[in-house]
Parts: structure tokens; C-alpha cells; sequence
């Protein structure tokens, strides 16, 4: 672990990272490549241009997902402090923290904000929303954790005050039902009973209003998805030709999530230099690349029991798109 770094007295920033960390991608491709379906983890989507190209997703008129929960949060906000008390925020991937921002705002207003917790990968996002945040607040200090949420949050600090654990987005969907019930488990564990979960979750709907979403008219989704081949040529010496994949996403209605593969155009050879791995695609052949949960408001009741939690207020838009759920523990 790297020392703690402080920015001002307010700051302080600790990685948790590794340099054994780079291998994830390695092992995910040899592992996921591999299979008798082939299949790429989707925090790989997310490298500099990946991010770039999902705030993009989020700018199409297709990807009503952010704009609907950013809505929900500007209209709720006071409703939420009001409800938890809390002084303290805990963000799970905070990102850009732009969400956060409003949060914290009605913290600030309610005169209870003392701390934000930002937790992501990277650790200049971690710094600079750290720095902009504690110029924007002159009550707040913050905690940053550079680390992975599936993995460090045994390092969060001592709670100050109630806290609010938050997990927006529906990033939540991206796990598949068991990793989701363990790591909703994991952060019921972690809430005191002051303490609340505040998780966005996308709603299920019609089909074709979904499907849009990942399949936006100007192909940002696409280049998004194919990114993923341009990282593994980066780091691992790959020698994919992306635009040899198509896009594809499609909701599985059984299972109520959206699959994001890419799908091999012709007969195909591909060479991993670093793993000394060759793959053949046959003609059409997938790689799935992400799933993408949505919830009906009885699921995620139950699923929030199976997981020791109570839902106490489930906030949705006016048409029911999206959904941000504050939970307690049981
Ligand atoms: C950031 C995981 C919530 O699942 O909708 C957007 C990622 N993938 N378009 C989602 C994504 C394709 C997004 N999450």
C-alpha cells in the first residue's frame, strides 16, 4: 500500500491497488476467451477511451438510464437526507461524482454534511473530485479510496455520522444474480442500523425502449463495445480487427437483462501475444461482453430480503424508467 497522501488537511487519498493488478485483464482474457462461450468481463470496456465513449452513451437520446436517475435525484435529494440524516457519503465508483454532487448539495443545505467517501479504480478522478468537492464545501472532508468496491471495502473508514453507501447507475446490473445477491449481502453486512443503501436500478419495461438504449442510432454503443478488442490488442499484444465484430445487444426476456456480445463476421484467427494465445471464431461466433439487469419493483423487494435488507422508499420518475431505492438493514 502507498502512503496516505494528503492534498490539504481536508484530503485525505489511499490506494489500495496492486502491482500484480494488471494481470485482471490476462487472466479475465485467457479465462473468458477460452470458454465453451466466450465471454470478457465489462469492467474491461472502461479504459481511458472507454469511459469517454460511455459518457457519450449517456449524452445519445436513446440512453435514458443516467438522465432519468440524475432527474430523480435533482427532485429528491432533500426527500433523501431528510429520511437517512445522513453526514456522511460513501459512493461506490464515484467516477466524475457528477450525481454526487447533488447529494451532497442537499447535505450541505440540510446542515448535516461532515465526509464523502469516493471509491474507483482511478486514482486522478479519486484526486481531482476530492480537490473540486472540498473547494465547493468548506464543512467537508474527504476520504478517497483508490481500489476496486468488490474487493477493498474493508477499507472504508470509521463511519462519522449516518452514512449513506451509494451504488448508482445500475452498475449493480452488470453482476449476475449470484454475485449480486453475495455483494448485496456483503453491503448489508457493512450498514449499521443508521445506516442506508442507496442504489439506482433499472427498471424492466417495454423491450424496444430497452433495446434503443444499447443500440443507439449514431453507433456509440458499438464503438463502446469494441473498444474492449482495442484494449486487449493494447495491453496484451492482441491483433484483433474490431470492425470484424458486430455489435449486438438484445433484452433476454426470461431473464430480464440486457446481453451485449460482439459477433465474428466471417471465419476468424486472432492472436494473444502476451498469453502465446491463439483463438479461432467461427462465422457469427459471440463473445458476450456484458449483462445489464433490469428490475421490477417486487424483485428488487425480494431480492433486497434474500440479501438482509428492507426497502424503505423505492423513488422512481414519472414514467417508471428508472428506479433509485433506499434501503436499510433488517
Ligand atoms: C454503466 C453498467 C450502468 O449497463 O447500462 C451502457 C453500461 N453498457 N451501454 C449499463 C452500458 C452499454 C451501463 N452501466
Amino acid at each position: 500500500m502507498k502512503p496516505a497522501t494528503t492534498l490539504d488537511e481536508r484530503v485525505v487519498v489511499r490506494n489500495y491497488l496492486e502491482a500484480g493488478d494488471e494481470r485482471a485483464l490476462a487472466d479475465d482474457v485467457l479465462d473468458g476467451l477460452t470458454r465453451p462461450f466466450k465471454e470478457l468481463p465489462p469492467k474491461h470496456l472502461y479504459d481511458a477511451i472507454g469511459a469517454d465513449l460511455f459518457d457519450r452513451i449517456c449524452e445519445q437520446p436513446e440512453y435514458y438510464p443516467t438522465r432519468t436517475e440524475r432527474s430523480i435525484l435533482l427532485d429528491r435529494a432533500a426527500e433523501i437526507v431528510a429520511l437517512t440524516g445522513a453526514s456522511e457519503l460513501v459512493e461506490l465508483g464515484s467516477g466524475t461524482a457528477a450525481k454526487t454532487r447533488i447529494l451532497l448539495q442537499a447535505m450541505g443545505d440540510a446542515g448535516t454534511l461532515r465526509r464523502y467517501v469516493p471509491i474507483d479504480v482511478t486514482e486522478g478522478m479519486v484526486r481531482d473530485v476530492a480537490r473540486q468537492l472540498t473547494e465547493e464545501h468548506p464543512e467537508l472532508t474527504v476520504h478517497g479510496i483508490v481500489g476496486d468496491f468488490e474487493r477493498h471495502l474493508h477499507h472504508l473508514p470509521r463511519p462519522d455520522g449516518p452514512r449513506i453507501i451509494a451504488f448508482l447507475g445500475g452498475t449493480l446490473g452488470n453482476f449476475t444474480p449470484g454475485s449480486r445477491r453475495r455483494f448485496l449481502r456483503a453491503l448489508a453486512k457493512l450498514l449499521r442500523p443508521q445506516d442506508h443503501l442507496l442504489l439506482g436500478t433499472d427498471i424492466v419495461k417495454d423491450p424496444a425502449i430497452i433495446e434503443a438504449a444499447y443500440n443507439d442510432a449514431a453507433g456509440v454503443t458499438a464503438a463502446f463495445n469494441r473498444n474492449v478488442l482495442r484494449v486487449v490488442n493494447r495491453e496484451l499484444d492482441g491483433d484483433f480487427d474490431p470492425e470484424a465484430f458486430e455489435h449486438v445487444a438484445f433484452f433476454d426476456r426470461e431473464r430480464e437483462w440486457i446481453e451485449m456480445r460482439l459477433r465474428a463476421s466471417r471465419k476468424l484467427s486472432v492472436h494473444v501475444g502476451a498469453l502465446d494465445l491463439d483463438l479461432d471464431f467461427a462465422p457469427r461466433e459471440e463473445i458476450r461482453t456484458e449483462i445489464s439487469a433490469k428490475f421490477t419493483p417486487e424483485r428488487l423487494r425480494s431480492e433486497f430480503a434474500a440479501a438482509g435488507l428492507e426497502l424503505v422508499e423505492l423513488l422512481t420518475d414519472p414514467d417508471g424508467m428508472f428506479a433509485v431505492s433506499l434501503s436499510r438493514p433488517q
